[in-house]
């Protein structure tokens, strides 16, 4: 491709490995997911956390009153009530016997109490919603608390206290777990931003960069790019992509060629073309001459030419790529063989034999000029084959016979037989060549336009010399065999 022509990525588009490309997305979302984890950790454990501030109240509440109940004659003096009740961080303490005996102390005390609490049986999702609300109360809330007394069964202790000591202490330990988390948040999401960044960002970023470099110029092989030995994902991907580049790179070199060569094709067959209407315009006029030896070469050499310009007639029209499609009639085979005899120069005398077992007067149903070029190609094939052996002489034959309404045409020689390298796709062009000088474009035509008869083109045996076999249907087969196919 052209560099002019190629789509130019813009260097915008090339992401960026800092802010706001994947890292950044990767740690931010971190950081979130630690946090919203930590949540629902910190909501569940500050409900204990008052549950067991609450309890440690009623248990001081406990000893004190048990202190009280020691004093002689069931009195306190004020001094010691109101120091016991200080030192539990009460306000009242009311505890409650089975035997329904009741022992109060209390200081003076605001008469109302804006939210009580029983711990005896409060569910959790009531002690969850209880501990939040903890944060929203006022600072000079007053709440009562009811627990078990643990000294006697059935027994329960009842404390009166201000709410703000509780949500001090709330307070406090929210901000440390607050702390907590963002300092864990902070460094599993650096860790895993590392690992992440080495493991899959930075690779994917040379995969990016190295897409868009080669997009920029696909043709240029270097820009291809080279895979790491990683055996995780990343590595296939590596590996994948550069297969798939070097496919591209190929595929688009050789489309390249592909062009410039059609190119000249068409330049050559243009003004071969002329240079064969003015030989036809000469070999007219040898015509006129009587010596009997032109007068039997004229016509051969006059079809000929016919035939080479009405080949480069129909390339220029049909525009290069595809061979028109065959004007089919049916005449004898015997005849068209023979010129490419002659063509050919065969036999040659001492080198080549040219032997032809033609069924009397067997008739094909094709395009004269298109069977022409098959079964020249295949001949001069044969040709080339024998010459390349040099001294030795050789042989080719022509066999052909029908089969209802199927012609089968073979094509022997007693060379080498076809090489190896070229077998694998023989009929495919420019992949073949294995001959010096050979450019793997014959086989190629023969086979287009074979199969353009809906016939079919094989090297049967590779024994002893090579042998190609023909088979070209009737018309009629044909259309049957392409209704059978489209239905
Ligand atoms: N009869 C044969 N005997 C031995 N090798 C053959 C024979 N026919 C074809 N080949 C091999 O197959 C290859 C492809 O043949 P093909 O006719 O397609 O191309 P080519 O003869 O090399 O070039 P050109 O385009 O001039 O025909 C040849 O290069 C040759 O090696
Ligand atoms: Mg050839």
């Amino acid at each position: 491709m052209d560099e002019k022509t190629s789509p130019k990525v813009p260097d915008a588009e090339a992401p960026s490995r800092y802010l706001p490309g994947l890292s950044a997305k990767l740690l931010l979302l971190t950081i979130l997911f630690v946090m919203v984890a930590e949540v629902l950790v910190f909501v569940p454990s500050v409900s204990n956390f008052r549950r067991q501030w609450l309890m440690e109240r009623l248990a001081a509440a406990q000893i004190a009153s048990l202190v009280a109940e020691a004093a002689p004659g069931g009195q306190l003096p004020t001094m010691l009530r109101d120091e016991l009740l200080n030192s539990a961080r009460v306000k009242a303490i009311a505890v409650k016997r089975e035997s329904s005996r009741v022992l109060i102390i209390e200081m003076d005390m605001p008469a109302e109490v804006d939210a009580s609490y029983d711990l005896r049986n409060a569910s959790w999702p009531t002690l969850i919603a209880d501990a939040l609300m903890v944060y929203f109360a006022s600072d000079d809330n007053i709440i009562r608390v009811v627990g078990d007394a643990g000294f006697h069964q059935g027994a329960t202790i009842d404390v009166v206290m201000e709410e703000w000591p509780l949500k001090e202490a709330m307070v406090g330990y929210g901000l440390g777990i607050l702390g907590l988390s963002i300092l864990i948040s902070v460094i599993t999401a650096a860790l895993v931003y590392l690992a992440l960044d080495a493991l899959l960002v930075k690779p994917m970023t040379k995969l990016t960069r190295n897409m868009v470099r080669f997009g920029e110029q696909p043709e240029d092989s270097s820009r291809i790019i080279l895979p790491s030995e990683r055996r995780d994902e990343i590595g296939t991907a590596e590996r994948e992509l550069s297969a798939m580049q070097h496919e591209l790179s190929q595929t688009l070199s050789q489309k390249t060629r592909l062009a410039a060569l059609g190119l000249a094709v068409s330049k050559i067959n243009h003004d071969l073309r002329n240079i064969l209407s003015s030989a036809q315009l000469l070999s007219d006029r040898l015509a006129t001459v009587k010596d009997p030896t032109v007068q039997r070469l004229v016509p051969k050499l006059i079809a000929s030419l016919d035939r080479a310009i009405r080949l480069c007639v129909h390339t220029l029209d049909f525009g290069q790529a595809h061979e028109v499609s065959p004007a089919r009639m049916r005449f004898e085979l015997a005849p068209l063989v023979n010129e490419i005899g002659d063509s050919l120069g065969l036999p040659r005398a001492g080198m080549i034999a040219w032997n032809l077992d033609i069924e009397e007067e067997l008739e094909v149903d094709a395009d004269r000029d298109q069977l022409y070029r098959v079964l020249s190609n295949l001949c001069r094939n044969a040709v080339q084959a024998l010459e390349a052996e040099g001294e030795t002489a050789g042989e080719i034959m022509v066999v052909a016979r029908r089969e209802g309404a199927v012609a089968i045409i073979d094509v022997a020689d007693t060379g080498t037989g076809v090489p190896e390298k070229a077998q694998e796709r023989l009929f495919q062009a420019f992949q073949s060549v294995a001959r010096k000088g050979g450019s793997g474009l014959g086989l190629a035509i023969a086979s287009e336009l074979v199969q353009a008869h809906g016939g079919e083109i094989a090297l049967v045996s590779n024994d002893g010399g090579a042998t190609f076999r023909v088979t070209i249907p009737d018309v009629v087969v044909e259309l049957k065999r392409a209704r059978q196919r489209r239905a």
